[in-house]
């Protein structure tokens, strides 16, 4: 961080939470808080919450959490410096403008350096592409039908054949071994030195600020692996990216398509379908589809219509679903893929498939009908039973009805016969046939079990830690009652020892503030969200006031006592020994006074 520590300190309070957040969420008053559906996983009740007191938000339910600078890291995927320069510009504070050393700044952010890397490393390939030593890429991409604006558009490139002179490039901008490595785009190792991609036509992955996080080789005829990526880095982040958002975020449409792979997206940009985005063949995730419900809730799955493909929408429909995303199936018969698809049959055929495509439960049955012989009067019994199980996963009687009616129209079945097997099998899974559903009880206590089964697993320790610093942050009254009794020390783990001392020192000048506190654990995720959930804990707000101060009560008590048989297993001497059996002796009789 080379920001001083109260210019980030002015940016971070000049910019309410809540300002910023309500332009990305929708956001209601509940009691002091706002809640939310969490915008970094999926959910349908909010259980992200944003304080205007703590200037903090925090989900409940993926344990997101941290102040106003991370939100914008994590949502627009800013580094810190860009994160501070658009708050710091929206709250009109002048940033100081230092010149620090490429060493200095290297050091101070991973993130920005790779980004620099990767931008270079991708014109570096786009020039190549255009040289004599890239012909043979270039003619590979027009002869598959990439045009120039294509080409260009996307910042398709070539490596070489020589196996260094990416890396020789970028050390000769001044960028060192250990952050090239980093970037995933060389091989450094004992033997020698490589670049990751030789002899390849280049597919740079940006993000949605049109930055480049990574790339795709693809080898010029056979060959394997066919595509080869970059690995996982600082940057980029499988689960999470998705090829032709920086595009497709823009779009007219209500819908996106979604496909496999590089060369799908590109043709359907060409072809004009500009809100075409790929999970880049790795399996579609509830990440993806949570990015994706950012910008709509419509897709249109566009994958291979081989089984592979069949195999992958049949993964991704329920992950959309569960989303809130809506979801149709195109049908690409008989080509393989969008690419194939619009190189024969053209753009407006392939906008009439997008007419047709198919509703997702619909194609999920024709794809279930695949695995039943119809012929045989047993397994036609067997295929109709498991359609009207999968009809109940509809809870609304009206929309289960149409449902009902579609099918049987489809597969010619009795509309009426279909009706009464989906009520029958209802009532044989204690599901209610009509009105809202209801789990049946006995996923209910299966439910129940494993939350509780969980919630032993809880490190208790920890929890009262955490139940604590968020009592004492939301009542600093409290503070005069542990006096004496619980310190910083108490708080024996790193991270929650440096923030306990801050919460501590904060409190004694008068200037106590969590979000403040995690500026300082800024520069890394898993701290600050932990430090976040310290300031977080879910208080039980049902209990009474006697009982609240009992709860509290126990909890000092529980600190204290944690940290003096942890004192005592490290206890150098006898006199330490004595001194602690003392104190926990002492403890046993304490009481604690909230009146
Ligand atoms: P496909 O094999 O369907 O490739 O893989 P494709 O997109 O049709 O490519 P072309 O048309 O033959 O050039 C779909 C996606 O899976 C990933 C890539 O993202 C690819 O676009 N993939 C495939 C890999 O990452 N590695 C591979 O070896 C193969
Ligand atoms: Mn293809």
């Amino acid at each position: 961080m080379y920001y001083p520590d109260d210019i980030v300190e002015e940016v971070r309070s000049r910019n309410d939470i809540v300002d910023i957040i309500s332009g990305y969420v929708k956001l209601q008053k509940k009691g002091s808080s706002y809640f939310g559906l969490c915008p970094f996983h999926h959910e349908k009740s909010p259980s992200f919450s944003v304080s205007p007191g703590k200037q903090m938000y925090y989900c409940f339910g993926c344990g997101a959490g941290g102040n106003v600078i991370t939100f914008l890291m994590e949502y627009e995927n800013y580094t810190f410096q860009e994160a501070l320069q658009v708050l710091a510009e929206r709250a009109g504070v002048e940033l100081p403008k230092q010149e620090y050393s490429r060493e200095a700044r290297q050091q101070a952010d991973l993130k920005a350096t790779l980004l620099e890397i990767h931008k270079l490393a991708a014109n570096y390939y786009y020039y190549q592409l255009k040289q004599p030593q890239g012909r043979a890429g270039y003619e590979y991409l027009t002869g598959r039908g990439l045009t120039d604006d294509t080409i260009r558009r996307f910042g398709l490139g070539y490596s070489n054949k020589t196996s260094d002179d990416l890396y020789r490039y970028l050390r000769s901008k001044g960028y060192g071994a250990s952050v090239l490595k980093e970037s995933g785009l060389v091989t450094i190792e004992e033997r020698g030195t490589w670049d990751k991609f030789w002899n390849r036509v280049m597919f740079p992955i940006m993000d949605i600020h049109n930055r480049v996080v990574g790339f795709g080789g693809r080898v010029m005829g056979q060959g394997e692996p066919k595509y080869l990526n970059s690995p996982e880095t600082k940057l980029f982040d499988k689960s999470r990216n998705l090829y032709g958002l920086n595009y497709a975020r823009s779009t007219r449409e209500k819908y996106f398509l979604i496909c496999e792979g590089y060369m799908d997206v590109i043709a359907m940009h060409q072809a004009g379908f500009t809100n075409a985005v790929a999970s880049l063949g790795t399996a579609f995730t509830t990440q993806h589809a949570a990015i994706i419900k950012r910008y709509t809730s419509q897709v249109i799955l566009t994958y291979d219509s081989d089984d592979a493909g069949v195999r992958a929408a049949l993964r991704a429909i329920p992950i959309l679903k569960e989303a809130g995303i809506s979801c149709k199936v195109l049908n690409m018969q008989p080509y393989k893929d969008p690419d194939e698809f619009i190189k024969n049959l053209g753009t407006e055929a392939f906008r009439e498939r997008i007419g047709a495509a198919k509703n997702s439960f619909l194609f999920e049955i024709d794809m279930l009908k695949r695995s039943y012989d119809l012929e045989d009067p047993e397994q036609k019994t067997g295929f109709y039973n498991a359609v009207a199980r999968k009809l109940l996963e509809f809870p609304e009687a009206l929309e289960r009805d149409n449902y009902i009616q579609a099918v049987s129209q489809e597969h010619f079945i009795n509309y009426q016969d279909l009706k009464q097997l989906v009520n029958h099998t209802a009532g044989r899974m204690s599901v209610p046939a009509e009105g809202q559903g209801q789990f049946p009880p006995g996923i209910m206590r299966r439910e129940n079990r494993e939350r509780e089964k969980k919630k032993d697993r809880e490190d208790g320790v920890r929890q009262s830690q955490r139940l604590l610093l968020t009592w004492l942050i939301e009542n600093p009254g409290l503070f005069d009652k542990i006096e004496g009794i619980i310190t910083p020390e108490d708080f024996r783990e790193d991270l929650y020892h440096q923030v306990a001392e801050m919460v501590f020192e904060g409190h004694a000048s008068g200037n106590l503030s969590p979000a403040r506190i995690l500026n300082h654990f800024i520069n890394d995720e898993e701290q600050y969200k932990e430090a976040a959930a310290l300031f977080n804990a879910s208080l039980d707000e049902s209990l009474s006031n006697e009982e609240q101060k009992k709860a509290f009560s126990a909890t000092v008590i529980k600190v204290r006592r944690n940290s003096l048989e942890e004192a005592g297993r490290k206890a150098a001497d006898i006199a330490q020994l004595q001194e602690i059996i003392k104190a926990q002796r002492a403890l046993r009789t304490l009481h604690i006074s909230l009146d």
